[in-house]
């Protein structure tokens, strides 16, 4: 992906308090945050979003009830397995970063068939974060000089947006993140549209960003090659 896209993550907060305030079961508002994320996926790339990730369970996610887990394992297969030839489509390619080795068979297999079938798409990188901790992730890559070496080429996150009301990170993309600029809104996850993307990239392009140079000695934005080095 090339440095003039921008690389937009989003922590998809909201959804379990959204479907209780409506009487809904919680998985109810997993439902409706997947059907957002599609919205999203089909308006990024008209933003100038080149690669976007999104949280959709973390590492610490197993700590909930065992009914809510379940259920988003097999939405998120279904999300996989019915997205896919729209993802095509559009030209997105989709990849999974986490842990994989504790995901149900089900699901690794939607995994595995939509890497496969969306391998060459170049409009969007539409990146799911399943079973992800960032700071399981930093200390994988210091035992292996594999891993170690996609951390540090991995293209740093331009803007992080938060929606739900909460004001943290969540253990996501903690190194990736080191420059990014954070929106946070209260706005629940399954209310998020894309009006709400375009106005978190205007505010965005609206902020300084000088990584911690001065203005007019400022190098090139390609932060990352410096790690490599
Ligand atoms: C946070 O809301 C959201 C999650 C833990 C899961 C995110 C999942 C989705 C958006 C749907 C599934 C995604 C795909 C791609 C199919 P929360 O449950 O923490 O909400 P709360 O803070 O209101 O309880």
């Amino acid at each position: 992906m090339t440095q003039s896209t921008l690389h937009v993550a989003v922590i998809m907060d909201g959804n379990g308090r959204w479907a209780t305030r409506l009487g809904l079961p919680r998985l109810a508002g997993h439902k409706a945050g997947a059907e957002t994320l599609r919205g999203i996926v089909e308006a990024a790339p008209d933003m100038g979003v080149g690669t976007l990730t999104a949280y959709a369970f973390s590492s610490d996610n197993w700590k909930r009830p065992r009914e809510e887990v379940d259920g988003l394992m097999t939405l998120l297969a279904a999300y996989l397995d019915s997205e896919t030839p729209h993802l095509l489509a559009q030209g997105v390619r989709l990849t999974v970063i986490g842990r994989r080795d504790r995901l149900p068979e089900v699901l690794l297999s939607a995994i595995r068939n939509s890497e496969s079938g969306t391998l060459h798409g170049s409009r969007l990188h539409l990146r799911l974060a399943i079973d992800y901790s960032a700071r399981e992730a930093i200390a994988r890559a210091s035992r292996s000089p594999e891993y170690f070496e996609e951390l540090l080429s991995s293209q740093p996150v331009d803007l992080m947006i938060r929606t739900g009301g909460e004001q943290r990170l969540s253990d996501f993309l903690l190194w990736e993140s080191a420059y990014a600029e954070l929106v946070f809104t209260r706005r629940m996850w399954p209310e998020y549209r894309p009006a709400d993307l375009r106005q978190a990239i205007r505010e965005f392009h609206r902020r300084d960003r000088r990584f911690g140079a001065i203005p007019a000695l400022m190098p090139p934005p390609v932060l990352h090659e410096r790690w490599l080095r």
